[in-house]
């Protein structure tokens, strides 16, 4: 409670004690801030990620049979760390044009698989069959397998992986 003096001001001891009080806030707000900022900074990153992953030599994908190449990416979102693995279908259609899709259905995310005696990427769930070259022939799932973009350098395929 201020104390007031004889002549209607603010005492000495008031005064310090308000001084010695914000210039504690504002040391107090200068450490605090940051080190807040720190702590929660990394819960508000939205985490995306655009890579080119190596498949394989070209020389090694063989024509016109679906390979399966599958990697793995560990990524951070905030404080949690997670991986996550890929699978990716290449169908080499000529010297240098591929088909290169996702393995996971389009109608609930289950892995499908290529079938040699069937001819067809089958999916486990719901008995979802897509044809080599990812088109629906028949089941549930609402569009044909997704594609990856991919290139050529140095005689390596290279798929685009875009997440986020
Ligand atoms: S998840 Fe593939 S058909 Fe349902």
């Amino acid at each position: 409670m201020p104390e007031i003096e004889h002549g209607g001001g603010i005492s000495r001891r008031s005064f310090v004690t308000g001084v010695v009080a914000f210039l504690g806030s504002v040391i107090a707000s200068v450490i605090g801030i940051p080190a807040i900022g720190y702590l929660i900074a990394p819960g508000l990153k939205k985490h995306t990620s655009d890579e080119w992953v190596p498949i394989g030599k070209l020389e090694d994908i063989p024509m016109d049979i679906p390979i399966l190449s599958t990697f793995t990416r560990t990524s951070q979102i905030g404080w949690e760390r997670s991986a996550t693995s890929f699978g990716v279908y290449v169908v080499r259609k000529s010297a240098d044009e591929f088909d290169v899709f996702s393995n996971i259905c389009t109608h609930l995310s289950c892995r499908v698989s290529w079938k040699d005696d069937q001819e067809a990427f089958v999916c486990p769930c719901h008995n979802g069959i897509f044809g080599k070259d990812g088109s629906i022939i028949s089941g549930p799932q609402p569009r044909p397998l997704d594609r990856f973009e991919y290139k050529v350098e140095d005689g390596t395929l290279l798929v685009h992986l875009v997440e986020g």
